[in-house]
């Protein structure tokens, strides 16, 4: 099975009323501990890179590890640039075989987002891949940048179908109060699906992305502070207000925060009980394991994709 990009996946995740996972990517563990279950689900996959992970394992590396991916599921798997901060980082995933990218113009002014965005999407669906725009700004931390709350924006209704119609981009990802990274809400998590009812409505049939999705799961964090971690109040969207997007126009829920909580939390306990141990497969078994328990766990209880590859 070749890469496909995500736009037979999302038109089913949108009538069958589900949503696929978008699991960030950094290294072989990561992309096995996700890819095994999948198959084990048998759900339909999004693999994204950021801009950091391509720096980080480079992208030739990760572009083989998820062929091999694809060789050892024969699922259908989307390779998505995640947060493409300008033109060059978008063309350079798409010549280098991604099917989909993120442009993510969100800190631009309106009509600045529509001309960045629209050469994006004019490059990439001559070459036959897909494009996911951004309207709206999440709080948190992606890499080296950082936005304030006050500076986080939610989306504007009035300005999603000119954006669509302009850009021509084929998935449209929002801000309704979710934010990167595992501290979300200082109080009561509280989410606008006001506005995502209002963006369904001006958009109908069109995919709608929701970024910031971890849900902090807690078990990791506890683990995480048991073994000498330092993480108070972390805290992320409960699950319940997922599968209410997943149910509506949402069909990309991104998770990144999560399979890094899952990682650190196992390989802290790891050495916590195994002080004397050195060997990187002895901690890596369990890290890839509970990845992949994790991941299990999002597919059919929070996106509701199983079963649908
Ligand atoms: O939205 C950001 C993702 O969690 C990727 O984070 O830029 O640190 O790789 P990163
Ligand atoms: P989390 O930090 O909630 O996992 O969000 C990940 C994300 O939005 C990647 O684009
Ligand atoms: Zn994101």
């Amino acid at each position: 099975m070749a890469l496909i990009t995500t736009k037979e996946m999302f038109k089913k995740a949108y009538e069958g009323g589900y949503a696929v996972g978008a699991f960030n990517v950094n290294n072989m563990e990561i992309v096995q501990g996700i890819t095994e279950a999948a198959k084990e689900e048998k759900a339909p996959l999004i693999l994204q890179v950021s801009a950091g992970a391509r720096k980080y394992a480079k992208h030739g590396y990760l572009m083989k590890l998820i062929e091999a991916a694809l060789d050892d599921t024969g699922l259908p798997i989307a390779v998505h640039l995640d947060h493409g901060e300008d033109f060059e980082i978008c063309k350079s995933c798409i010549d280098g075989g991604f099917t989909s990218v993120m442009f993510d113009g969100s800190k631009h002014p309106f009509p600045e987002n529509i001309r960045l965005t629209k050469e994006v999407v004019d490059y990439a669906h001559d070459h036959g891949v897909v494009v996911e725009g951004e309207l709206g700004r999440l709080a948190g931390v992606e890499d080296d940048v950082n936005v304030s709350a006050k500076d986080a924006a939610y989306t504007d209704p009035d300005q999603v179908e000119e954006f669509v119609q302009k850009t021509g981009v084929d998935s449209l990802a929002i801000a309704i109060g979710t934010s990167h990274g595992a501290f979300k809400f200082k109080g009561e998590p509280k989410l606008r699906f006001d506005i995502l009812e209002e963006i369904q409505k001006r958009l109908p049939g069109f995919p709608i992305v929701l970024h910031g999705a971890s849900s902090v799961m807690p078990k990791y964090v506890e683990l995480i502070n048991k073994y000498g971690g330092k993480m108070p109040g972390a805290k992320g969207v409960p699950e319940e207000m997922l599968r209410q997007a997943a149910g509506m126009a949402v069909c990309k829920i991104n998770i990144d925060s999560d399979l890094r909580l899952a990682l650190t939390a196992t390989i802290r306990q790891y050495f916590g009980e195994n002080p004397e141990h050195f060997d990187p497969r002895q901690y890596f078994k369990p890290a890839r394991e509970a990845i992949k328990q994790v991941v299990k766990h999002k597919l059919v209880h929070v996106l509701g994709c199983n079963g649908k590859a």
